[in-house]
């Protein structure tokens, strides 16, 4: 059986922070610390422990974050004023409205109200129209760090068959952009797959490169995959069982099934989340040096 290796996302991302290490001195030197600013609506359980660990890392890094934590039954209105509030606030560089939001808020035209030079999450529309030119400025956190997977372990795109599984805005579409681009980092063929294709494993076994970003606890198995794939887990899903917590992380590959089958694939937990953390961090300090 011939061996799978593990791509660490917190391997990649420790050499992220050491890469960032001077660039955030430079800045420090100019008076600059970079600053990111949380809107957290409501008090979702999951979404309170991610803006706490994201903060901790700025804090480790000496860098600055604040968490702006709002009532879950804000009113559009209130909350746009916030962000404005925030776009005028030379404190931040970068602004972070944490999804999803209650129901009764529309996401699109919240995020629309960011400024596109703060919004290092990517999500802003200025900041997807620029990366579908080919000219990204802020990449969505979540692909950039996928890229920077590739990078780190010398995965070559080009000319290589890349399938994504999932089709969301922030992680799917931004990834098949990315893959696809006609530059020296990616140059792929890219097909993308969702819940209205039929027969995803038919496709998904011409991947060279597979990336599975569904949101469905471990349904990529053996069946999806062509011996020697490449293979990028992004899912975080947590199913119940007999620990302590009452419940264990797992991606949207059934990992077991799949090793000595790829040729390489990222773990749950510790292969994709690890990477968005890094990312978000290395767009706050790019925003930041737009200061300099
Ligand atoms: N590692 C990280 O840092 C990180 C960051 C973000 C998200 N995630 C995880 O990544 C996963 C995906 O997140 P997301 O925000 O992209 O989710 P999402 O917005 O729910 O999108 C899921 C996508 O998968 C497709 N899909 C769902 N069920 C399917 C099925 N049975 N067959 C084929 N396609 C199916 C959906 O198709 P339709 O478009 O047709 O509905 C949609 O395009 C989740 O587990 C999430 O927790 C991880």
């Amino acid at each position: 059986m011939p061996k799978t290796k593990i791509f660490s996302g917190k391997e990649v991302s420790e050499a992220v922070y050491k890469n960032l290490q001077p660039r955030i001195s430079r800045l420090k030197q100019q008076g600059i610390t970079p600053g990111l600013a949380v809107i957290l609506v409501g008090n979702d359980p999951a979404s309170q422990v991610y803006v706490r660990s994201k903060g901790r890392k700025f804090n480790k890094l000496d860098l600055f974050s604040e968490t702006i934590m709002l009532p879950v039954d804000i009113d559009e209105d209130s909350l746009i004023s916030k962000i404005h509030e925030l776009n005028n606030d030379n404190r931040f560089h970068g602004i972070l409205v944490q999804l999803p939001l209650p129901k009764h808020l529309d996401s699109n035209k919240i995020l629309f109200e960011v400024n596109p030079k703060k919004d290092v999450d990517g999500f802003h529309p200025v900041n997807i129209g620029k990366l579908a030119l080919g000219e990204p400025q802020f990449i969505p956190c979540t692909p950039k760090g996928v890229m920077r997977i590739f990078d780190h372990y010398n995965i070559e795109l080009s000319g290589k068959h890349v399938v994504v599984v999932g089709r969301s805005n922030i992680v799917g579409r931004p990834l098949s952009i990315l893959t696809s681009l006609k530059t020296s980092y990616a140059n792929a063929t890219t097909t993308i797959c969702h819940s209205g294709t039929p027969d995803i494993p038919k496709i998904a076994k011409q991947a060279d490169v597979l990336i599975a970003a569904i949101g469905v606890p471990e349904m990529i198995d053996e069946t999806y995959v062509k011996p020697g794939a490449i293979m990028i887990d992004v899912g975080i899903n947590r199913v119940e069982d007999d620990s302590e917590k009452g419940y264990k992380l797992v991606g949207d590959v059934n990992f077991e099934s799949v090793i000595g089958i790829a040729t390489a694939i990222t773990p749950v937990p510790g292969g994709v989340g690890p990477m968005t953390i890094a990312m978000r961090v290395e767009n706050t300090v790019e925003a930041a040096e737009l200061d300099l």
